[in-house]
């Protein structure tokens, strides 16, 4: 069995509630139940939240000390921690994937969403497909994976 890691940051709790005008009705267990629905066997999907940027950072070294592929929408730790960014360079110099991830689309929003601290050292950004994002990210990080 071989494990996703499907990190999101703050505010991504609120999910289902928060601006669903752009995040959507559907919640964080919607996502899981997505994802887990998506996984191909031998996939468990791990989907975590926090509001916390120093918990965010120590769930991307547990990723590099276990070995995990990460999926990780940043949130708003995308424009401006440097300290993330630090963290998830770790878990792609260990040779992992990390694909960042965002519900809505960050470049057609306010100016200041349009700026990523990580994408430069992310394995790949997919953003503005909703939940599709992960399930997309999710497709890759398992590619090659046997069923
Ligand atoms: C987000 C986009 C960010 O700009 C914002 O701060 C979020 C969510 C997204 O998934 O669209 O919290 O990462």
């Amino acid at each position: 069995m071989s494990t996703v890691l499907v990190l999101n940051g703050p505010n991504l709790g609120r999910l289902g509630s928060r601006e669903p005008d752009v995040y959507g009705a559907a919640n964080l267990d919607d996502l899981r139940t997505l994802l887990e629905a998506s996984a191909l066997d031998g996939v468990s999907i791990d989907l975590r939240q926090t509001d916390d940027e120093a918990e965010l950072i120590h769930w991307l070294y547990e990723a590099v000390d276990e070995r995990m592929p990460v999926i990780l929408n940043p949130a708003a730790f995308t424009h401006y921690s440097y300290a993330l960014r630090d963290a998830a360079a770790l878990v792609t110099k260990a040779g992992l994937p990390l694909i960042e991830v965002h519900i809505s689309n960050p470049h057609a929003r306010e100016t200041f969403r349009h700026t990523s601290v990580v994408s430069a050292i992310a394995t790949g950004v997919i953003a503005g497909l909703g939940f599709d994002s992960y399930r997309l990210a999710l497709d890759f990080v398992t590619a090659g994976t046997p069923d």
